[in-house]
């Protein structure tokens, strides 16, 4: 037998199920939906194949086989072994051929110490899992590399996203390594540049739509009904799984030992649902003893989850009109709330909002660490702060940001920050000048000549902040 064919024979098709989040009915594998069809709700992958005889296991491992299995694996060149996501196929679901999976070698993303936001938020050990630096940059891809294999398998040619940005550009790029046709909405005038090209580079049909996000999902909602196009929003189940992994991953890179609190941006919520699920699926098949607590943190002009949360304690969606410079999270109706509730309630986490100069704020200081990150990413550090403020973050705990996106998504909104013009004309301008000035670093413009530059070097040295 081939390695091929020995690992497709003990990681088994059927193991997993797709099941319906509402009213439990079994979907169907394959199918063109990825909603329930008895009721209309967000379907998700379970695994009752894991447990036999009372003992849970994945492909016929324990926790210290799998832990043993997936750490070799960081020593082979198997294209699925490279991949951060795959590294990890016996907790995803099984596709019928390995050799098709589409990657490119997404996840096995840096882990660092963040020790200046640590001592602005007041934690000691404060670290961030950088999804940003993903093959498309953003943390879409982890999600995609499954979702787009699953696509392929069921013989679709045409795959479909609403977005913000990052998931059009993650699509686009899995669609044309896979040989698939892609086609993008996005909110006209609404998403970055940076990642309006990604998606024009790597072949999409790319509409802009007179409309938010949320406009862009209802209509796409419709175009599936009418055409062949396979819906990749985080909607669809096979998403999440692949982006569970970021959290397998966290946890290995900490020998196991969970920390005590990972908090993610929220805006249509799959992330966190992801985040959430990879924990409590750990916890059954043992490979932690301890869940971290999951904190959800959004843009207070987008905060649909926290009012949710905090006015219906999580039984009824309370919708938005989305405004936030943070365009990634611009997002009025999130819609894996649900599950996001779920995972939040389970694991004891909070759920918490952050202003626009708050965020401006955090943005600039995970910069000022040598990480970097976009808008979005920076609403962890800024809810970071609140949580701790509020007591729920202890001083000495251990604590991890998951940042999204790359630097390198939003330019437009750095530069803006360091010329001091983001919050120009706008109700924020006065606050915005009291806490961000000392930040900003705007760049100069000077004759060509050494003693210019050595005068501006001089001074820069005097007015170190940090001597
Ligand atoms: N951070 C970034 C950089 C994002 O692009 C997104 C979502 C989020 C956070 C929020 O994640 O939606 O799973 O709660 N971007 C989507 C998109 C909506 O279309 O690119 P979420």
């Amino acid at each position: 037998m081939t390695d091929q064919a020995a690992l497709a024979s003990k990681l088994e098709t059927g193991v997993s199920q797709l099941r319906c989040i509402a009213c439990g009915a079994v979907g169907e594998e394959g199918a063109k939906s990825v909603r329930c069809a008895q009721c209309g709700d967000l379907l998700e992958v379970v695994f009752p194949g894991w447990k036999t005889n009372g003992v849970t296991r994945a492909a016929g491992l324990d926790a210290a086989g799998l832990k043993e299995l997936w750490l070799q694996r960081r020593t082979s060149w198997n294209a699925l072994d490279e991949s951060g996501v795959w590294r990890f196929r016996e907790i995803l679901p099984a596709l019928h051929d390995w050799n098709r999976v589409i990657t490119l070698r997404e996840g096995n993303t840096p882990v660092y110490q963040l020790p200046s936001c640590g001592r602005a938020a007041g934690v000691e050990q404060l670290f961030a899992k950088h999804q940003g630096m993903n093959p498309t940059g953003s943390f879409k891809d982890t999600g995609m590399t499954a979702a787009a294999s699953f696509a392929r398998q069921g013989g679709f040619r045409w795959v479909a996203c609403a977005s913000t940005g990052n998931t059009s550009a993650s699509m686009a790029a899995y669609a044309a390594r896979a040989g698939m046709r892609s086609l993008v909405l996005i909110p006209q005038g609404q998403i970055t540049w940076g990642k309006l090209s990604q998606a024009l580079d790597y072949g999409a049909v790319t509409c802009q739509l007179k409309t938010d996000f949320d406009g862009c999902m209802r209509v796409l909602d419709e175009v599936v009904q009418r055409m062949p196009v396979y819906l990749l929003n985080s909607v669809n189940p096979y998403r999440l799984e692949g982006q569970k992994t970021a959290a397998i991953e966290l946890l290995e890179r900490f020998d196991w030992q969970p920390p005590d609190h990972i908090v993610a941006p929220g805006g249509n919520l799959g992330n966190s649902s992801a985040i959430g699920k990879a924990l409590l699926e750990m916890k059954e098949l043992g490979l932690i003893t301890r869940l971290p607590k999951l904190s959800v943190i959004q843009a207070e002009g987008a905060n649909a989850l926290v009012r949710t949360m905090r006015e219906t304690g999580g039984r009824e969606l309370i919708s938005v009109h989305a405004e936030t410079m943070a365009t990634a999270i611009k997002i009025g109706s999130p819609a894996s709330w649900k599950k996001a509730v779920r995972v939040i309630e389970a694991t004891g986490g909070a759920v918490e909002q952050v202003s626009e100069v708050e965020m401006a704020l955090a943005k600039a200081e995970i910069g000022a660490d040598g990480i970097g990150c976009e808008p979005a990413s920076a609403v962890t550090l800024a809810g970071l702060k609140k949580l701790v403020k509020q007591g729920f973050v202890r001083k000495n705990e251990f604590v991890v940001l998951i940042l999204t996106g790359n630097l390198l998504k939003d330019p437009d909104f750095t530069l803006k920050f360091h010329r001091g013009d983001l919050f120009a004309g706008t109700e924020h301008e006065e606050e915005a000048a009291e806490v961000l000035v000392p930040r900003q670093r705007a760049p100069m413009v000077l004759d060509a000549n050494a003693n210019a530059v050595v005068k501006v070097l001089e001074y820069a040295e005097q007015t170190d902040p940090r001597k």
